[in-house]
């Protein structure tokens, strides 16, 4: 069903007031108030809806005004304002239209209509607060209704507000490239992950390609990696890790994986490190991956690193807010590089991403990169990149990281309610739980079908309205890419038999307990018929 509600003015009164039918209005705003709806007001009828209480207060002898107001001022909080623009007003003066139908036409066309005047608005998707409490509880899923994989729209609906006024913001100040809202972003980031410095940049990709170009220049002084120049990494991630490897000039160290994290296996690293690859290549580095959301080890990574001189580069793309025993992840390698690809735990409206190290060189070395390769772009000192972060996607950002906790902690719990029920069947393996070294956000849900149907299963999903992915089909050194341009660890079968088995399931921080529940319920059907 349609999520989103708008609540007209007398709706809202009665629930301040205790009036009229304030019991269902308080059940709607309770929805509301957990995300179970998405409810809106339009910002035109503030000033109405303002001076009909007061004027609704002198007139109720007993009721307390300051009460009341700290109540009206609760329940907005809980309300995206519609701003109202011109093709509203006209629409209102040409057609007869209302505020509230032309506001929510604009921002969200399937929303229903919350009145207690239901003739004074002609609307089929009207209800009094009583009715529509009643279709809500009796609802049952439709077949049209979708249990999106991450459903970025509620996202926006839910901080719609706070992300408006941060746009309006950028577009009345017209600093598009660099504006404060980046410099803003990244004292905030820096201050967020524990680093002394995070530099904003156009990517993710970005982000590892320039932290490798960095080292490359500050410790070996050449502007590229040599092909000699190995770096351990995990052939279980997205293409980028690997790729940015290539892009720095060096070749990357292919390893295998620990199946049960899904992150770099150390004794692989250690491993590699042992063997005699090819008498011209030398191990400058390792990238370990904190995939799905799920720190590595670590304690081990950065020992291998010390005793190995070797810098560590923690490609944090989807662990934004995780940690490994207290200390946030990107803070704890030699540099991090995180994405902010809308679909991340901390993702944009576009492209982004970031850089976060505490050494100043790295970091003055990375600002240069991003703007063409100086401190001054009309005299460069390096082969440099137009990376900027945009200011557009800093002003998301910022609004968006103020949530960061919330929303991480939110994929914590409904990773819980999929741990619950599916712990029991046998041809599923879950996640490593998480617990108190590893602070996993479940960036992703991953599970493995370990009985050779994963592709049935995610058939029937489908035919349910269930969107899954697989993340990821194949792993890295099977890739035309990387053919001729790796060094194969050993180990890496077990790498594609993870990639045969696993299953992601839908997770986002708005992902609600009914879809949760009907995803496990649909799982189990095609198990055990149901059971
Ligand atoms: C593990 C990993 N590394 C790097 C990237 C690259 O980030 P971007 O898409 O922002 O370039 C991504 C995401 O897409 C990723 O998941």
């Amino acid at each position: 069903m349609t999520k989103e509600v708008l609540l007209d003015v007398g709706v809202i009164l009665d629930y301040v007031l205790g009036t009229g039918d304030y019991t269902s209005v308080q059940y709607i705003i309770d929805k509301i108030s957990n995300h179970q709806l998405y409810g809106f007001f339009p910002a035109g009828l503030v000033p109405l809806l303002s001076h009909l209480f007061e004027q609704k207060v002198t007139e109720t002898p007993h009721s307390s005004t300051t009460y009341s107001k700290d109540k009206l001022k609760e329940v907005m909080s809980h309300l995206q304002l519609i701003t109202t623009t011109g093709k509203d007003i006209s629409a209102i003066l040409d057609t007869g239209s209302s505020l509230t139908i032309e506001a929510a036409k604009r921002v969200c066309p399937d929303v229903m209509f919350i009145t207690d005047c239901l003739s004074s608005l002609k609307q089929s998707k009207a209800f009094t607060p009583g009715a529509f409490v009643e279709y809500y509880k009796n609802r049952r899923k439709k077949k049209t209704d979708q249990v999106f994989f991450l459903n970025l729209k509620r996202e926006y609906t839910n901080l719609m507000e706070e992300v408006d006024q941060a746009l309006l913001s950028v577009g009345a100040k017209a600093q598009y490239i660099m504006g404060p809202e980046v410099s803003q972003f990244e004292t905030d980031a820096a201050s967020y992950i524990g680093t002394k410095h995070a530099i904003g940049v156009a990517s993710g990709t970005d982000a590892l390609v320039l932290a490798l170009r960095a080292l490359a220049i500050h410790q070996r002084e050449q502007e590229f990696f040599n092909e000699e120049d190995l770096i351990i990494t995990s052939a279980f991630t997205f293409t980028a890790t690997g790729d940015a490897i290539l892009r720095a000039g060096a070749t990357p160290l292919f390893v295998g994986i620990d199946p049960d994290s899904f992150n770099l296996n150390v004794e692989h690293v250690k491993k590699a490190l042992s063997t005699d690859h090819v008498d011209k290549h030398r191990i400058v580095g390792i990238l370990p991956v904190h995939l799905f959301g799920h720190s590595c080890d670590m304690d081990a990574i950065m020992n291998i690193a010390e005793q190995h001189s070797l810098f560590v580069l923690e490609d944090v793309a989807q662990a934004f807010g995780a940690e490994w025993k207290g200390e946030k992840l990107g803070s704890i390698g030699t540099i991090g590089a995180f994405s902010f690809y809308p679909t991340k735990n901390l993702g944009g409206f576009g492209d982004g991403g970031l850089v976060t190290t505490c050494d100043d060189r790295l970091a003055e070395l990375v600002g240069m990169l991003l703007g063409h390769g100086g401190k001054d772009k009309y005299n460069v000192e390096h082969i440099g990149y137009n990376s900027r972060l945009d200011t557009i996607q800093a002003s998301i950002l910022q609004v968006k990281m103020r949530y960061i906790d919330e929303f991480n902690l939110r994929r914590r719990k409904i990773a819980e309610f999929y741990d619950q029920g599916l712990q029991d069947l046998k041809d599923i393996k879950l996640p490593l739980l998480y617990y108190d070294s590893y602070q996993h956000i479940y960036h992703q849900y991953t599970i493995c079908v370990t009985d050779g149907r994963r592709d049935q299963l995610r058939s029937a999903l489908k035919e349910k309205g269930i969107d899954t992915m697989v993340y990821y089909p194949i792993p890295l050194h099977q890739m035309k890419v990387f053919d001729g341009q790796c060094v194969k660890g050993e180990e890496l079968e077990n790498v594609e038999s993870v990639c045969s088995e696993v299953l992601n399931l839908p997770i986002g921080p708005l992902t609600s307990c009914e879809e949760v529940e009907l995803v496990v319920t649909s799982i189990r059907e095609f198990f055990y018929g149901g059971n």
